[in-house]
């Protein structure tokens, strides 16, 4: 019986956390002379695909770039659509996420999307948090210069409270005041689609991540290209500004 976990992430060190740029939805569909749509809607059965497969090749966190504070720019169709799909994919998965044990959690100024999806999304935060297993974090309407202003504003807040003095601001007290404060740090970044950007996605977190891009895009991901891409983690060496 071969070891997935093993098979995946043999030899170096193991990824733990990764998060994912989910690129290329547009491109798949358009190939197939398509609707975006139908791209993000084949994009959501990739997720649905790689949180399936995910603990079973060693994360214990995955952080998925589902959102961003830049998307609100696209025509307000194609937006509907984005945020039917999250709704269709927590309603229709909230079960089997619970009962897999994970934790569903979110990244991004989430509760100033529309007053249904918030609700519904902090329910099933509600219904998770006790869970155990693999903490899926869902980065919706998240810009990472955007989290640090606000990280800024709470730390300014803080010391106008008098609750804090300006030395007493450190690489912590900024961490601490992220949305992403309590979970570890990406070991990795994957972005898919070939595109080499960061897109203001985790600029804080990202700081000592290993950066793997892909050519396969989003709808095309699925367990063997996520196994894929934890091995080519697996033959990086880490050095974290050392040697
Ligand atoms: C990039 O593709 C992807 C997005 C803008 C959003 C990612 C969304 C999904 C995978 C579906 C929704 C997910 C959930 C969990 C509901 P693109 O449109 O920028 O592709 P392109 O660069 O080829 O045009």
């Amino acid at each position: 019986m071969g070891d997935p976990v093993g098979d995946a992430q043999s030899g170096g060190e193991r990824c733990r956390h990764l998060a994912i740029i989910m690129d290329g939805n547009g491109r798949w569909a358009k190939a197939r002379r398509l609707p975006r749509i139908a791209g993000h809607r084949e994009g959501v059965e990739a997720v649905r695909r790689v949180v399936e497969a995910a603990p079973g090749l060693g994360l214990d966190v995955l952080t998925l770039y589902a959102f961003s504070s830049e998307n609100w720019k696209r025509p307000p169709d194609e937006v509907n659509d984005l945020m039917g799909l999250l709704k269709h994919y927590v309603q229709s998965e909230i079960n089997a996420l619970h009962k897999n044990g994970v934790r569903l959690d979110f990244i991004g100024d989430w509760q100033a999307l529309r007053p249904d999806l918030v609700d519904l999304l902090q329910r099933a935060r509600t219904r998770t948090a006790g869970n155990r297993g693999l903490k899926l974090v869902m980065a919706l309407n998240y810009g990472g210069q955007g989290e640090l202003v606000r990280a800024a504003q709470a730390l300014a807040r803080a010391v106008a409270a008098g609750e804090l003095t300006p030395e007493a601001i450190t690489a912590e007290a900024l961490e601490a005041r992220l949305d992403t404060a309590g979970y570890p740090p990406p070991d990795a970044v994957l972005r898919t689609s070939g595109e080499l950007r960061l897109s203001n996605f985790l600029l804080w977190q990202a700081a000592y991540a290993e950066y793997i891009v892909t050519d396969t895009l989003w709808p095309d991901f699925d367990g063997a290209a996520l196994a894929q891409a934890l091995a080519e983690f697996s033959r990086r060496e880490r050095r974290f500004g050392g040697r």
